[in-house]
């Protein structure tokens, strides 16, 4: 792997709390490009990783650097400035906005005006708004849900939702986007959906590190995958290289062997 192709990189990464070692001494590289996944049973601590990549936790030791930025010790709204966006795994949507208002909140984190200015209603100010909006709109296109930009959020389906969380993240013009189980709770067509969008959008030039506990969009999505179990990774490689790996076949995708001394 050359270095230049290196787009972020976790370096020895940990997060203890109190006595659980949620993420232990965990490195790897994403490159430029890349669909990568992290996968692991629950508790493995990629929420937490993730956590940690986007500034919503401080890491216990280990750090991360972003192209050139190092990212430890920077808040979320510095390293969304920097490129760096997520999803949650719990839908955080706001619920007393509509749909485009939501995913202005995204492209505000990047914008150069701040609360004073826009107070004063400047011309500068009412332009940056139009082109946040214009912003906005472009995002919810991209991932097919322009057509509900005015529908209060909550009113969407649950899929739409996710949607529209992709969209709010895309509005910071990121240059690396975090997933974290953007599949749960959708039905088979809205996944469907989902991986195309995700697809489109690498084509278009973003990274992406996804956590999913869906091993079919697992395998058939990722370049490259992580694999954790208690804190700690146990393996990475390819798809074809993770599957056949017994070490990781046993810890994660289920011993059967296993399971049938024990039935
Ligand atoms: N804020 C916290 N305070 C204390 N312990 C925490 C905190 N957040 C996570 N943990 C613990 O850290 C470990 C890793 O949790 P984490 O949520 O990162 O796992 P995960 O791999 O995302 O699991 P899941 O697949 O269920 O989402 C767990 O033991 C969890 O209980
Ligand atoms: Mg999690």
């Amino acid at each position: 792997m050359t270095r230049e192709n290196v787009i972020l990189k976790v370096d020895n990464l940990t997060k203890q709390f109190g006595g659980v070692i949620a993420v232990n001494e965990v490195s790897f590289d994403v490159k430029k490009g890349e669909i990568f996944a992290v996968i692991g049973p629950n508790g493995a601590g990629k929420t937490t990783l993730f956590n940690m990549i986007t500034g919503v936790l401080p890491s216990t030791s280990g750090q991360v650097v972003f192209e050139n930025h190092k990212l430890t010790g920077k808040k979320p709204y510095q390293i969304a400035k920097i490129g760096v966006t997520r999803t949650f795994q719990n839908l955080e949507v706001f619920s007393n906005m509509t749909v485009i208002e939501n995913v202005m909140t995204g492209a505000h984190l990047t914008m150069k005006t701040n609360l004073f200015t826009a107070g004063l209603r400047l011309p500068m100010v009412v332009k940056e708004e139009r082109k946040t909006m214009e912003k906005a709109m472009e995002c919810l296109e991209r991932v097919g849900i322009a057509h509900l930009a005015y529908k209060m959020s909550p009113t969407l389906p649950y899929g739409s939702q996710r949607l529209l969380e992709i969209a709010r993240a895309a509005a910071s013009n990121p240059k690396l986007i975090l997933l974290d189980e953007p599949m749960a709770g959708l039905n088979s067509e809205e996944s469907r959906q989902l991986i195309e969008v995700i697809l489109k959008m690498r084509e278009d030039g973003l990274t992406f590190v996804f956590v999913e506990h869906d091993m079919e969009t697992v395998m058939s999505m990722s370049d490259r995958i992580v694999v954790m179990d208690n804190g700690v990774k146990i393996g990475e490689g390819t798809p074809e290289e993770v599957y056949q790996n017994p070490k990781i076949v046993a810890a994660y995708l289920g011993d059967e062997e296993e399971d049938t001394v024990y039935a």
